[in-house]
């Protein structure tokens, strides 16, 4: 029989990918989301993609008696939680807002597979938990940092629960997987980021100035020690952060995992600045976007990448998809969304 999986907040950007992904795999996928910050599009996509008519059931999380209901419904044995908030600035304004959702249906999650004996958790952590790092490339085992906000405290306290909810309960077994900078689309174009508002991340505020949604790209701080001035990063394509999902998931599913709670940093292994992804777009996509240097942002660190070594032996990924590649997925999206041929 196919084993089954959850994916909470399945409707947005990571948990659509990682849907297709898992559906190519051969799991049967039941959806969870209160569209809160996604609509039915990229689930629309999903099933035009796949050829399957993905079950989407529409609920919050944090009602505890509403999402049992789903528990009732559908036997998954796994599940892959992706349901949270997400804006860095936000939480730092408004911090219940974070801790109240992200915590609230994290624990209902956890609770509730206890209840209903189900076995296998994947957790959508951060490369956020490691702040700025003593040392670089990160492994798993660099010393978490202090977060210096109230979603990226959430990510910490997530997987702390996780790492002792394993540990204690019999049966429950949990991998975090810490990602680095999502980025790109799915080669169909029919699914992507669709950010509300003005985009706050480096890509989608590319695609939306080159699309001429937006006039000026901002180049946050040219004065970094790096070599060209700007922050460094490890931007990984979302199809492959996806396929990571599935390996987590199979993994546990065949008990392979080597201890009742894993981490596993989700990453290229390259560091690469915000001007070169900025020049390396306009590139491969042939299209100019115009920006300028812009004072530093608040509360970046300079530079982060990962490393892999980790994943690439314990759960046999690696990234696959060229930067180039992913440049011209996000590129491709962007111009599917804004009817640009
Ligand atoms: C990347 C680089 C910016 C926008 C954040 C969260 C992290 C995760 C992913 C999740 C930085 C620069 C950006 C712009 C710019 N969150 N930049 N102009 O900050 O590394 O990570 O998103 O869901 O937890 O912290 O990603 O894409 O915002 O920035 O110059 O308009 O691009 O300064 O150096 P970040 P980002």
């Amino acid at each position: 029989m196919k084993q089954m999986v959850l994916v909470s907040g399945g409707a947005g950007y990571i948990g659509c990918h990682t849907t297709v992904e898992l559906i190519a795999a051969g799991y049967d996928v039941v959806i969870a989301d209160n569209l809160s910050n996604a609509d039915m599009s990229g689930v629309e996509g999903v099933r035009q993609i796949t050829g399957v008519d993905v079950p989407f059931v529409e609920v919050d999380c944090c009602d505890k008696q509403a999402f049992a209901r789903l528990f009732e419904q559908y036997n998954f044995d796994s599940v892959i939680h992706f349901a949270a908030y997400k804006a860095v600035g936000e939480s730092v304004v408004d911090p219940m807002k974070y801790y109240r959702n992200n915590l609230t249906s994290f624990m209902n999650v956890v609770e509730l597979m206890r209840e209903y004996g189900r076995h296998n958790i994947v957790f959508s952590s951060s490369a956020t938990v490691y702040g700025e790092a003593d040392e670089l490339p990160v492994t798993e085992l660099t010393p978490r940092k202090p977060a210096t906000s109230s979603y990226g405290n959430t990510k910490q306290i997530c997987e702390d629960i996780l790492r002792d909810v394993a540990t204690a309960y019999e049966g429950l077994r949990g991998i975090s997987l810490r990602y680095f900078n999502p980025i790109g689309a799915h080669p169909s174009a029919l699914i992507g980021e669709l950010p509300r508002g003005v985009p706050q991340n480096l890509v989608p505020f590319i695609t939306q100035t080159a699309a001429g949604v937006r006039e000026c790209l901002s180049v946050f701080g040219d004065d970094y020690p790096t070599p060209d001035g700007s922050c460094l990063r490890d931007y990984i394509d979302v199809v492959d952060l996806a396929k990571a999902h599935v390996v987590a998931i199979t993994r546990m599913v065949e008990g392979k995992n080597k201890q009742p709670y894993e981490v596993f940093n989700v990453g290229t292994g390259n560091g690469v600045s915000v001007l070169e992804l900025l020049h390396g777009f306009e590139r491969v996509n042939g299209v100019k976007v115009n920006h300028k240097i812009a004072p530093r942002r608040a509360g970046d660190v300079v530079a982060i990448w990962a490393d892999t070594k980790l994943a690439n032996e314990e759960l046999g990924w690696r990234s696959e998809r060229t930067l180039d590649e992913t440049l011209r997925s996000a590129w491709e999206w962007e111009k599917h969304v804004r009817g640009i041929k």
